[in-house]
């Protein structure tokens, strides 16, 4: 799969190309780790001012690296804790302006400014997170949350 890095006018156009790029990443295989390595190469290549991006997935009740794009992070967080154990515990996305004001927050890239982490569910259960950071403050807001939901639901139902 030939993919080149690509600008878009609107998040919605966006976020529309990474889902059907995805979609059609996960036509290739049904193997998670293969799937959820490229869609984190596709992050990176398509989405703006992102320094790292990839997943987290649920293994023995603990939030454990899986495939990513970007500085080597921490390998384990128990959930609850830092903002992708946050998201985990509660299910629910976290919109992190600026890392710096939020005490909960595991620093892995110094440089890192802004993060958001999306869950990884199906129906109630969760598989993971996608987790996504950016040397810019304030670099996600709901469209990102709406965009990455919508392809973590993919995600999960073609991978779980
Ligand atoms: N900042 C995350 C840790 C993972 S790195 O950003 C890749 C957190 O607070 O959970």
């Amino acid at each position: 799969m030939d993919i080149e890095k690509r600008y878009f006018q609107t998040k919605d156009e966006l976020y529309e190309a990474v889902y059907d790029t995805a979609a059609a990443m996960l036509r290739e295989t049904d193997d998670a780790c293969a799937a959820l390595a490229n869609v984190s190469a596709l992050l990176m290549l398509f989405l703006p001012d992102v320094s790292w991006a990839g997943f987290y997935l649920l293994k023995r009740g603990r939030l454990v690296l899986g495939p990513f794009q970007g500085k080597p992070a921490v390998a384990e967080i128990a959930l609850g804790r830092g903002v992708c154990g946050t998201a985990a515990a509660e299910r629910r996305t976290q919109i992190v302006a600026d890392v710096s004001a939020c005490a909960n927050h595991i620093a892995c890239d110094a440089s890192s400014a802004s993060e958001i982490v999306v869950p990884l569910m199906d129906g109630g259960a969760l598989f993971g997170v996608i987790d996504i950071d950016s040397r810019k403050k304030a670099r996600f807001d709901e469209e990102d949350a709406a965009g990455l939901a919508r392809l973590a639901a993919l995600l999960c139902e073609k991978l779980l």
